[in-house]
């Protein structure tokens, strides 16, 4: 027989082998309930599609594919993880109530290297719904939301002040970053305008630009120097720390609690544990709640102007609302309260839009403890799971036109609370402390932006991947209306 007749032979006897051990596989993966999908290619998996989904206009169309032709849920291999990703809202509601401990956050390698383990971002247990509570309870008290409101209106009015001075356009995502880190930074630790915000701003920049980079730790890496730039934001939160701590000491732990420090060093009884834990966890938890906060409310302020500046009928619908409400504040000379911002119906249906369309945090991930079942599925011990909140947000079964910015959709759909379709703030035991305060924050801008100016944004658009946001940072010039 001649040589290529046997080799061809051979290739045809190893294709056929290797498809009916896929095929045996994939009948066995289903009789035990273990998703279907696949592995792609050896090390890098399925992670170039999943990129270039991200760097499209449809970055749900990675999930899209794979729930066509293996169902909601699905196996895959990305960015070096094997792993289950549900697209399906009830699966994802139980991974986020996370009853019996059974899922813990996994986040991708440089992430936990700089978080450090004692992040809220990282932990389980008690420790974690102790502070989850703490920070919420304060979040949500009434002292705190009226307080927050003059804060939020004092910078609201102020940036856009210095806008108007600025000739010609202004790049809206980065300046409006410039006034919710300082919003973020008094919630957290009450630093005010001045040198040592600058300091926060720059380092905390340089921080965060290595989460998603290489794993590598050498001098000179993107890793490397964000490992320095926590160090040097450390310096500064101790410094901080010591000072509030000597004051409470001094006012013997009387006196109301003013920020997120406060309440964390207030909430340790024993003097001697109160210093361990300055030192070792609150100084790391005030960097890392940073994180959660300090993209995400400019993300979604940028693309509500964005959303806004394409659909004239609900820009129009939104001045009428918030031009009522001035209209009654400026009769009665009433102070806003939290309560006037956040019971604007149509403002809040705006921003329920702008959160689902914009799916600042796409999806969460986690890490199964135990063998988990959940509608029939098997989620193997150890195994990653992606809860993807864009899949759901962009299912046509849950939304008519998904890909439209429709704020009327909320008038039929109804309160936003108790909904596992829409998850922009996660759920469960981990749901956002933050969703009350990012909630008010866009609508206390949004009423003045849209009370006191009109905008012209330049032609931009939207980019996925790694995070949401504006591929020319959104170019927009302002100028500013009589009231009417
Ligand atoms: C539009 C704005 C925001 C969005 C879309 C958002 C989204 C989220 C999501 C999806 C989670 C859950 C993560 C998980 O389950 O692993 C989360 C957690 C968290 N967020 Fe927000 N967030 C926003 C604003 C904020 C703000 C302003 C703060 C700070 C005051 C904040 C603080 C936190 C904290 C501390 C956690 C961790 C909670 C825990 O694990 O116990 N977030 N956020």
């Amino acid at each position: 027989m001649e040589w290529w007749a046997l080799l061809m032979g051979s290739a045809a006897v190893l294709c056929w082998l290797w498809f009916r051990r896929e095929k045996i596989m994939a009948e066995r993966l289903q009789r035990s309930g273990i998703p279907r999908g696949s592995t792609g290619w050896p090390f890098i998996g399925e992670t170039l599609d999943f990129i270039a989904c991200g760097w499209s206009t449809t970055p749900v169309s990675f999930m899209d594919k794979r729930k066509a032709q293996y169902g909601k849920v699905f196996k895959s291999h990305i960015l070096g993880t094997p792993i289950i990703v549900s697209t399906d809202s009830e699966i994802n509601k139980v991974i986020l109530q996370n009853h019996g401990n059974s899922f813990v956050p996994a986040y991708p390698k440089t992430i936990r290297e700089l978080l450090g383990e004692n992040s809220i971002l990282q932990m389980n247990g008690n420790l974690q719904k102790r502070i989850h509570a703490l920070i919420g309870g304060f979040l949500r008290s009434p002292q705190f939301k009226s307080q927050i409101v003059k804060d939020v209106e004092y910078s609201a009015k102020l940036t856009m002040a210095c806008w108007i001075e600025k000739a010609g356009s202004i790049l809206f995502q980065e300046e409006i970053k410039k006034m919710t880190f300082e919003i973020l930074v008094k919630v957290l630790m009450s630093v005010g305008p001045g040198k040592e915000l600058e300091i926060l701003r720059r380092d905390f920049e340089e921080f965060i630009k290595g989460l998603i980079c290489l794993p590598i730790k050498l001098p000179g890496t993107r890793l490397y120097k964000s490992l320095k730039a926590k160090e040097r934001l450390l310096k500064v939160v101790e410094r901080i720390v010591e000072e509030r701590n000597f004051l409470i000491e001094k006012s013997d732990g009387n006196g109301s609690i003013k920020d997120i420090l406060d309440l964390l060093l207030r909430d340790m009884d024993e003097p001697n544990e109160r210093r361990h834990i300055s030192s070792n966890l609150i100084c790391g938890n005030i960097i890392e709640m940073m994180i959660p906060g300090e993209e995400t409310v400019p993300t979604a302020m940028t693309l509500a102007v964005k959303f806004l500046s394409d659909s004239p009928q609900v820009l129009k619908q939104l001045k009428e609302e918030n031009m009522e409400l001035r209209r009654q504040k400026t009769n009665s000379k009433e102070e806003y309260s939290w309560m006037d911002y956040m019971s604007l119906p149509f403002t809040q249906n705006v921003i329920s839009e702008t959160l689902r369309l914009a799916n600042i945090i796409n999806a969460v991930w986690r890490k199964t403890m135990k063998d988990v079942e959940i509608k029939g599925y098997l989620i193997p011990q150890g195994w990653c799971v992606l809860a993807s909140f864009t899949s759901v947000h962009m299912d046509e079964e849950n939304y008519e036109n998904p890909y439209d910015f429709n704020p009327w959709r909320w008038e039929k759909i109804g309160p936003v609370v108790n909904n596992s379709n829409f998850t922009p703030f996660g759920g469960g035991q981990r749901l956002c402390p933050g969703l009350e305060l990012s909630r008010l924050e866009i609508s206390v801008f949004l009423h003045h932006l849209i009370t006191t100016y009109s905008w012209t944004a330049e032609k931009d658009d939207i980019i996925y991947f790694p995070t949401v946001k504006m591929k020319r940072k959104l170019p927009v010039r302002f100028t500013p209306v009589t009231a009417t």
